[in-house]
């Protein structure tokens, strides 16, 4: 798969870390985020791997800054995202299997890099399972389409 890679100062290493785990997986990586430890706006980096999931231009995206939180919430105000923070693999996997998540999001300050690994791994191996779940998937994209969300 080709995976788009994005994070803030605070995940500078553990991005770097991850790469080469996806690598090793033998997913194709690229990476928005910032390699620099100076302080920099996570909503930048959450917002140009969403831009490159929305495009198509890579299959999913990985997100990383200090708690997942804010790098996610910007990731999730493009639209056709549905961005996850997780800090257990049981979430990471269910989000995908129930809510056909299109990125992951972790904190490289919640997490330290094995668990970040399982997180990934649970995320990755899981498959959509649509039916009753496609259902509500779509109840939730249609939000996006309403009164005051709507492109005019
Ligand atoms: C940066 O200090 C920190 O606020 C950011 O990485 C993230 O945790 C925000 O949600």
């Amino acid at each position: 798969m080709k995976i788009g890679i994005g994070n803030d100062h605070s995940a500078v290493e553990m991005k770097k870390n991850i790469s080469v785990y996806l690598k090793e997986l033998g997913h194709e990586v690229i990476n928005y985020g910032t390699d620099s430890s100076e302080s920099c706006n996570y909503p930048v980096y959450g917002e140009k791997v969403a831009a490159a999931v929305q495009d198509g231009e890579v299959d999913c995206g990985v997100l990383i800054c200090g708690t997942g939180v804010g790098i996610s919430l910007a990731a999730n105000k493009v639209r056709g995202i549905r961005a996850v923070v997780c800090s257990e693999p049981c979430s990471a996997r269910l989000s995908k299997e129930h809510n056909n998540t299109n990125i992951l999001a972790f904190g490289a300050r919640i997490v330290g890099i094995e668990m970040a690994k399982m997180i990934v791994d649970a995320w990755l191996e899981a498959e959509f399972q649509g039916g009753r779940h496609a259902d509500r998937v779509n109840m939730v994209m249609d939000i996006e389409n309403r009164k005051g969300n709507a492109i005019e």
